[in-house]
């Protein structure tokens, strides 16, 4: 077992905790302020628990002080990375029950702009969701998952996977919808227009429908899908995505704002948004 040991002293860096500024925690607690006044009635209960026990308040926090605790509740740890990795390291690193997290900060003067994730968006969007229990098996199966798929040329599907549930997902019923993806969460706009926007479309999850759909990556979302449960979620992965790859090959891609006959459909969007902002989706 000496060679995954290589891999994970390679891409971990030093968070370097005592490094950051007292600017650069000022902006970290603007950014929770204004996050944990919104997200009290539209976090699912699991991330408000996870905020909660993980304590993240009053300035960057220091990864080893996290972990002390993430430790006990799932045996999840947060090690930081120098930016983006590789596929593969990502998928290693998440079966191995470690979250990778940016250790820089955005700037003060664009606290809404992001042209990558940042230690705001990896550990206040991300690490609350790891202390609860099935959440947590959930990330560790997607890693093994990817694992398999790096050879199987399926990693956009997987990568739709993680966009709209990870990212961008929300949970419950019609009555209470709430979020638990760690894009929108870290998001102040985002997380308003995910749940009260007329625009998007919001639709009942299904995993071969979600694998096939596009998404923006420059805008907000078009369609955000609705798991009923975390157990739900767990429950409709556990497949063998084999079998599942394999019965997409002939399935076209569908387009962010689609809504299809067969969805289960909870909000028919507007798309006005995405239609004043003009965007024409990526493809990818
Ligand atoms: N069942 C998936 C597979 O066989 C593993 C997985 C679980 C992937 C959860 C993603 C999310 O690849
Ligand atoms: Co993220």
């Amino acid at each position: 077992m000496t060679a995954p040991l290589a891999l994970l002293t390679d891409v971990a860096i030093d968070q370097d905790w005592r490094g950051y500024t007292t600017a650069e925690h000022r902006v970290w607690s603007t950014l929770y302020d204004r996050q944990a006044a919104l997200l009290g009635t539209r976090a699912c209960q699991a991330f408000l628990n996870g905020l909660e026990v993980l304590d993240l308040r009053g300035g960057i926090p220091d990864f080893a002080a996290i972990n002390v605790r993430l430790e006990n509740l799932t045996g999840w740890r947060v090690i930081a990375v120098p930016g983006l990795i590789p596929d593969a390291d990502f998928f290693d690193l998440l079966a191995r029950r470690r979250f990778p997290s940016a250790r820089f900060i955005r700037d003060a003067s664009a606290l809404d702009y992001l042209s990558e994730p940042d230690v705001f968006h990896d550990v206040f969007g991300h690490v609350p969701m790891l202390t609860d229990p099935v959440f947590a098996d959930y990330m560790q199966a997607y890693g093994e998952g990817g694992l398999r798929a790096l050879g199987l040329n399926h990693l956009p599907h997987l990568a739709r996977l993680y966009w709209y549930t990870v990212e961008f997902g929300l949970v419950g019923a019609d009555s209470d919808l709430r979020l638990y993806g760690a894009g929108a969460a870290s998001s102040a706009a985002e997380t308003v227009f995910a749940l009260e926007s007329r625009s998007p479309n919001r639709l009942g999850f299904d995993l071969r429908r979600v694998m096939r759909t596009r998404y923006r990556i420059d805008d907000f979302q078009q369609t955000y899908f609705v798991i009923p449960s975390l157990d739900a979620l767990l429950e409709a992965t556990l497949a063998d995505f084999r079998d599942v790859y394999t019965s997409l090959e002939g399935a076209g891609d569908i387009g962010p704002e689609a809504v299809l006959p067969t969805d289960r459909v909870l909000t028919l969007g507007t798309q006005t948004h995405a239609a004043e902002t003009g965007g024409r989706p990526p493809p990818q």
